[in-house]
């Protein structure tokens, strides 16, 4: 068996997945064609070739572009349901989604168009394949605070369907602190907390995130890394972090991908997870990211991110242990046979 194969099926979850960047360019060229809409390109190939970018901002002013072209609740079930039938082939056996309702709102799409279109493919794809999946509604940071309390009210009649509330979009120059008291009242209304700290912001926002934000888990966080002190505490309180090698590369986060702090963060005690952040963007979906890694890391790393990902979800205990007793079999068995040498993706020996 190769690495590559081991990866494959490894059950796994995916946390870190913004569903509007999972839109790959074939079906933004097909939606927009549904909607009549023009895009300023002319080709896929030309789409592609303009997803070059040097940090975060540069990525998000072409990847709210993109999602412009979503209108229907049509379109937002097929986006979701792509999603899923593309990740079911690589393991994934639960996903906890990011979507942001403001890149549509604001432009005039209601809320119940975004989170029925979304909750429709999710249902699909449980039945399709047995993925079950999560709602996370994320704010985006660059707008005011207040404008996430009228997302959350828009939200209220689709609480029961949201697992928990996310903070993205530009890092730098919006802290944390500035959602607190969305966040609390988030948190009021049962729902788990989320952010986004330590892609491009310094460990002061993920401290922030900790403690004005209450978070449950934490998004990237590379950055917490030039902290002892905070890497000590979020290894001590068992915080999951959803790291996202491809994206990390691609957003100029790390100079290359040998340089990825995911081993560190093992060693560490961190309980990290690999995901794909926006797929459709960075060049891969969650088993590409974890076969990106795959020479930094040991066999065992590779289980312990599976398990770190089933273990930090937000699934209940009884379906956690359920995944983690797949993962056991499957180490067990499957991955129980010598892995193919002079493999050059291969995972580290110890
Ligand atoms: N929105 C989509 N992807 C994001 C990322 N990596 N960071 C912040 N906001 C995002
Ligand atoms: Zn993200």
């Amino acid at each position: 068996m190769t690495v590559d194969d081991f990866i494959a099926g490894l059950p796994k979850a995916e946390l870190h997945l913004h569903i509007e960047g999972s839109l790959e360019p074939e079906m933004l060229f097909s939606l927009a064609r549904r909607n009549r809409l023009s895009i300023p390109f002319d080709s896929v190939d030309a789409l592609r070739a303009a997803y070059n970018f040097s940090n975060l901002q540069d990525f998000l002013d072409i990847y709210y572009q993109g999602a412009a072209v979503l209108r229907t609740e049509a379109d937002f079930h097929d986006l979701a349901l792509a999603y899923f039938d593309r990740v079911a082939a690589d393991g994934v056996v639960h996903a906890e989604i990011f979507f942001d309702p403001q890149t549509h709102t604001g432009r005039g799409i209601p809320f119940s168009v975004v989170a029925d279109g979304l909750l429709a493919g999710m249902a699909a794809a449980e039945t399709r394949h047995g993925l079950t999946s999560r709602l996370i509604l994320s704010f985006l940071r660059h707008l005011p605070e207040a404008d996430a309390f009228a997302t959350l009210a828009a939200a209220e009649p689709w609480l029961d369907r949201i697992a928990a509330v996310g903070l993205d979009s530009s890092e730098l120059g919006h802290p944390p602190g500035k959602f607190a008291q969305v966040f609390a009242a988030a948190g009021g209304l049962g729902l788990k907390r989320v952010a986004h700290a330590g892609e491009e912001g310094p460990p002061a926002y993920v401290l922030q995130a900790l403690d004005l934000l209450r978070i449950d888990r934490l998004d990237h966080g590379n950055r917490a890394l030039e902290d002892p002190a905070l890497t000590t505490r979020l290894a001590t309180e068992r915080m999951t972090l959803t790291v996202c090698p491809l994206s990390n590369l691609r957003l100029c986060v790390v100079d290359d991908l040998a340089s990825h702090p995911i081993a560190r963060m093992l060693r560490l005690g961190l309980r990290a997870t690999v995901n794909s952040d926006d797929p459709a963007y960075f060049g891969g979906y969650i088993n590409d990211n974890y076969r990106a890694v795959a020479p930094l890391l040991t066999r065992e790393d590779l289980i312990a991110l599976a398990r770190n990902s089933l273990s930090g979800s937000f699934l209940p205990p009884d379906e956690v242990a359920r995944h983690l007793a797949a993962v056991d079999t499957y180490v067990r068995t499957a991955g129980a046979s010598p892995l193919e040498a002079g493999d050059a993706q291969g995972y580290k020996t110890p």
